[in-house]
This record gives structure tokens, C-alpha cells and sequence, in this order.
């Protein structure tokens, strides 16, 4: 298809493949998970069904993802491993990162009502995520250890701080009679004051959660005499281990040895360099805009599963954009968005502090909240359609140093939206009105947009400028403040100083950013 004079600002994307032979593990962990504990009154200090939740949305990773190898899970977040050789979408860090935490995310809120049957998911849970390298295999073992050592300290401290709260102690008192106090004393108070052997506790508590994949053989079906045919499948498997960056643990387990090789020692202290490095963080460059841009991973297949309209499915875009609109109330320094298809760009303003500009950390926060309410708001738009499987998005950062540029960058997705669009009209009127799907792309090659237009005037009596201006020029979302010129133009303000409208307008033209002067301001 043709190229459009804005493709230009796809330069500013940057490259962030993870060379080889570095390991790559993507960690995620629950976006404010205390307060979504709170709303949805979880056991404290654990809930053995949300634990459950985590592990099963862990499990579906694995079977998502089959090279990622080895997870490991406690509390609100887990860790996943990939295979050392993994060429998993060309090894790109956001894209890896971001689908896996809008798969779990989404994951998440498919299978919350199988976990709580009696409990409605009241808000969105979103998860934080980011890529971490290992450098060898020394460092991965560095890694576990420190979040088992983590998983360790906090179920010790947070049992400790729930009995006190159960007995009577308000929140603070129980706080300040835990602090400063180590393991050993921490282990008497539960032992004297509320006999409680800590050890005796679930090891699903003390240890986390490993799941891996693991050979296993299934039966797949019964030849004509009954008698079953058995396949070797993978299928993953969870355990508790005390030790999991330990050798006895890592070395018996066969395919792991396979896909990422032995521990050579046991570690005794875990280097504060190797910490460092894992809590290191990429921060985008200052007074710049920053797009968010997610996509939806394999929509066609998507589409085609929930049998979506062809070019365009109304209650498709409508979910989308209602989904823009809640990330768009969720986070304040989102001033604009524009969606077209599958895709949604997010615009935070220049001089946005969000999450301290660290990219990873915006970008999974936004594609997980998305995800997350897509699936929630999935029966609103579609009463009569199953979610059949989970959908996923993934997502990139990219800054971008003037609003000119910016400009051009809207420009271009909304340039794209029409170019996709027009051929699409087209090339589905030809297939519904008998042609095969490669003679209308025959038909079609080379065709301008004067020619398109009149094709469609002529064989299907069809004005393409009087279809829908959401099928033509994509979808935007945005505040609207006081002080802008103009009221929107579907609801008034009400009460509320700002408002979040969403409108098919061109946004290439000026005329569109002279009306709302504010959003780049
Ligand atoms: P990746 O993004 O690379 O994973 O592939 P993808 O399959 O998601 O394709 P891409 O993002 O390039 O394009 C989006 C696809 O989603 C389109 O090609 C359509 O197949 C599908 N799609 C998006 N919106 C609609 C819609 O309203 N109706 C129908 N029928 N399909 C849609
Ligand atoms: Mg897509």
C-alpha cells in the first residue's frame, strides 16, 4: 500500500532487542494490589483463591508462550524465563514485555468469576512489567534468590503484622511493633504470642510458586477398540521448593538443564550489584512527548474467532474506544489518544512525570489497564458473543521532540486509517459480491484513492465519504477543558471542570487543533 509523506517519523522508534546470550526474564507485579485487595475484601494476610488466580494466569503464559521456561510466582507478581536461545519476536524488549503482562492481565480478568464465583471484579487489576537481562546463568540464579528471599521476608513480616491487626492492634501500632525487629524475633512473636510455628505455614506461603513446563503423556483419543492413544505433551507443572536458585533443585530438574543450563555452586550472598542491576530502569528523554502505542496481537485470528464485521465492526471500535476512555480517566497525564482498528496511540504530555518517565513502567501499566478492561467491558458491547480466548496487546514508547512531529506522527495513523480503510471497503464489497479473495486483491493493486472511490460509485452505488466517520478517520479521545473554545459536541460538562469526549474529526487539518487549543498546549 502506499507510503504517506508522515512515515518519516517512524525513525524515532528505537531499536531494544536483548542480544544473546543474555537471559531474558519479564517480571510483573500487581499495580496498587493492596487497594484492589481492599475492594475486593481478599484474606490477609494471603488469600489462598487470589494466589490460585496468580498461578493459573502464570500457567496460561506458559502454555502461551512455549519458550518461556521457568516461572516463579508469590504475593502479586511472578517472573518469567525464557529459554537462552529464544528468538521469541526477534528478542525486542517492549514487545515481548508488553504482551506478556497484557496476556496475563487479560488472563486475569477472563478467569477472576472461575476463582471468585461469588465476587464481581469490581475495577480493572493492572500489572507494572519490565525486561531484565542475565548475563549468564550465575546472575539468574542471583535473581531467584533475591525474589525468594523477598517472598520470604515479606509473607514473615506481613504474618506477623495481620496477627497483631487480628488481635486488636490498630495498623500503625502493629507496624511499630514490627520494626526494626529480624527473622528470629519475628519467628518468637508469632510462636509466643499466637502459636504459630511459621514453618508449619503453606509452603505456597513461605516458598511462592515455581511453575515450568514439563513432559507429560495424554491421552488423546481411543482407536476403534477402546484402547487409548497416548501422546508426550507438554503441560506445566507447579511446585514448592524451598531453595529454587539452589543446585539440587535447579539440576534435577531435566528441562530446565535442557533449555538453560546448570547451576554450577549454591550462592551465599547475593551480590548488591546484580540487585542493582535488576532494579535498573529506562528513562525516557525529558520535555518530549511520549506515545504510548499498543496493538492487539493477532486481531485478524481474533476477528475471525469472534466472527467481527468485515471491513469494520462497529461494536468492535466502540469497545475499543470506551476502553480508551477509561485509560483516559484512569491516567491523568494521557491528553490525547487516537485509535484506528486494533491500535491505540496514548499522547502524555511533555513534561510528564508519570512513573518517573521510566518506559517500561508506563507502557505496561497502560497495556495491562487496557487489556484488563477490555475483557471486563467485553459483555457490554457484545451480549451475545462468548469471549472465546483471551486477547492481548502489546505496546512501545517512542518520544517525540516537537509537537510538529507529533503532528506528523497523528497524521500518519490517520493517514494510514484512511488508506486501510478505502482498500478494505473495497476489496470486502468485491469479495461479498462473489470475487475471490485474490482476485479482488488483483483487482485492486495499484489502484489510487480517485480510482477506489469511483469503483465504489459504480459497481456498489457506494459515496465512500458518506460511510461512518469512525471507519474513515479513526476515533479520538480526549479531555476537553473550560476554557476551550467550543462545547463538544455529544454531552455538556455538567458539573465537572473537564470532560472526556470521543469524536472522528480530521486531525491532520489545523482547523481541529485551533478548536482545541489546549491538548498540546
Ligand atoms: P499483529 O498485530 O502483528 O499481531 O497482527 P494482527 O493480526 O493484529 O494484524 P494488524 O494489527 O496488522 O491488523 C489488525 C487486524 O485486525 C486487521 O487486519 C483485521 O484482520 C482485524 N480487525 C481490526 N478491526 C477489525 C474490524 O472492525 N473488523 C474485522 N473484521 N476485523 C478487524
Ligand atoms: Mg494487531
Amino acid at each position: 500500500m502506499a507510503n504517506s509523506r508522515y512515515e518519516y517519523v517512524k525513525s524515532f522508534e528505537v531499536e531494544d532487542e536483548v542480544m544473546p546470550p543474555n537471559l531474558m526474564i519479564v517480571r510483573i507485579e500487581g499495580c496498587n494490589f493492596d487497594t484492589f485487595s481492599d475492594i475486593h475484601d481478599l484474606e490477609k494476610p494471603n488469600d489462598e483463591k487470589a494466589l490460585a488466580l496468580m498461578n493459573s494466569c502464570a500457567a496460561a503464559v506458559l502454555e502461551e508462550y512455549p519458550d518461556i521456561v521457568f516461572s516463579y510466582g508469590f504475593n502479586d507478581e511472578y517472573s518469567f524465563v525464557f529459554k537462552r536461545k529464544t528468538k521469541f519476536y526477534q528478542r525486542r524488549a517492549s514487545k515481548i514485555m508488553s504482551l506478556i503482562v497484557s496476556f496475563f492481565s487479560s488472563v486475569y480478568a477472563t478467569k477472576w468469576k472461575e476463582f471468585f464465583p461469588h465476587k464481581e471484579m469490581k475495577c480493572p487489576l493492572s500489572f507494572l512489567a519490565r525486561l531484565l537481562c542475565c548475563a549468564s546463568l550465575e546472575v539468574l540464579q542471583a535473581y531467584l534468590a533475591w525474589r525468594q528471599n523477598e517472598c520470604h521476608i515479606r509473607n514473615l513480616h506481613n504474618t506477623c503484622l495481620w496477627m497483631l491487626i487480628k488481635s486488636g492492634k490498630s495498623a500503625k501500632e502493629a507496624v511499630e511493633v514490627l520494626q526494626g525487629t529480624q527473622k528470629q524475633e519475628k519467628n518468637e512473636l508469632l510462636f509466643q504470642q499466637f502459636g504459630i510455628n511459621y514453618r508449619m505455614l503453606p509452603e505456597i506461603f513461605r516458598q511462592g510458586s515455581c511453575i515450568f513446563m514439563m513432559q507429560a503423556e495424554d491421552v488423546v483419543k481411543y482407536d476403534e477398540h477402546g484402547n487409548p492413544i497416548k501422546r508426550m505433551r507438554r503441560r506445566p507443572r507447579m511446585i514448592h521448593n524451598e531453595h529454587i536458585a539452589g543446585q539440587n533443585f535447579w539440576n534435577g530438574q531435566q528441562y530446565l538443564l535442557m533449555e538453560l543450563g546448570p547451576f554450577e555452586n549454591d550462592i551465599k550472598k547475593i551480590k548488591a550489584a546484580y540487585v542493582r542491576s535488576f532494579l535498573f530502569e529506562n528513562k525516557l528523554m525529558p520535555s518530549t512527548w511520549i506515545v504510548i502505542r499498543i496493538d492487539g496481537c493477532h486481531f485478524h485470528r481474533f476477528s475471525e474467532v469472534h466472527e467481527f464485521e468485515k471491513p469494520n465492526d462497529q461494536q468492535a471500535l466502540n469497545l475499543m474506544n470506551s476502553c480508551a476512555v477509561a485509560v483516559l480517566e484512569e491516567f491523568k497525564d494521557i491528553v490525547f489518544s487516537y485509535g484506528v482498528s486494533d491500535e491505540y496511540s496514548f499522547i502524555l504530555s511533555k513534561d510528564s512525570k508519570f512513573y518517573q518517565r521510566q518506559a517500561s513502567q508506563i507502557v505496561s501499566v497502560i497495556v495491562s489497564f487496557f487489556s484488563s478492561v477490555y475483557v471486563m467491558k467485553w459483555k457490554d458491547f457484545f451480549p451475545f458473543k462468548e469471549l472465546k480466548f483471551s486477547p492481548s496487546f502489546d505496546g512501545r514508547a517512542v518520544c517525540y521532540p516537537s509537537t510538529e512531529i507529533l503532528r506528523d506522527y497523528l497524521a500518519w495513523r490517520q493517514v494510514d486509517c484512511h488508506i486501510n480503510n478505502q482498500y478494505n471497503t473495497c476489496f470486502w464489497m468485491l469479495v461479498k459480491s462473489g470475487k475471490s479473495k485474490s482476485e479482488a486483491q488483483s483487482y485492486l493493486k495499484g489502484t489510487q484513492t480517485r480510482e477506489k472511490n469511483e469503483l465504489l460509485i459504480r459497481q456498489f452505488n457506494i459515496d465512500y465519504n458518506t460511510l461512518p466517520e469512525m471507519f474513515r478517520r479513526g476515533s479520538s479521545v480526549f479531555r476537553i477543558k473550560g476554557e476551550d473554545s467550543t462545547m463538544p459536541k455529544n454531552g455538556t460538562f455538567g458539573d465537572a471542570k473537564e470532560k472526556i469526549i470521543t469524536d472522528h474529526s480530521n486531525i491532520i487539518e489545523d482547523a481541529f487543533w485551533k478548536e482545541h487549543p489546549s491538548i498540546l498546549s
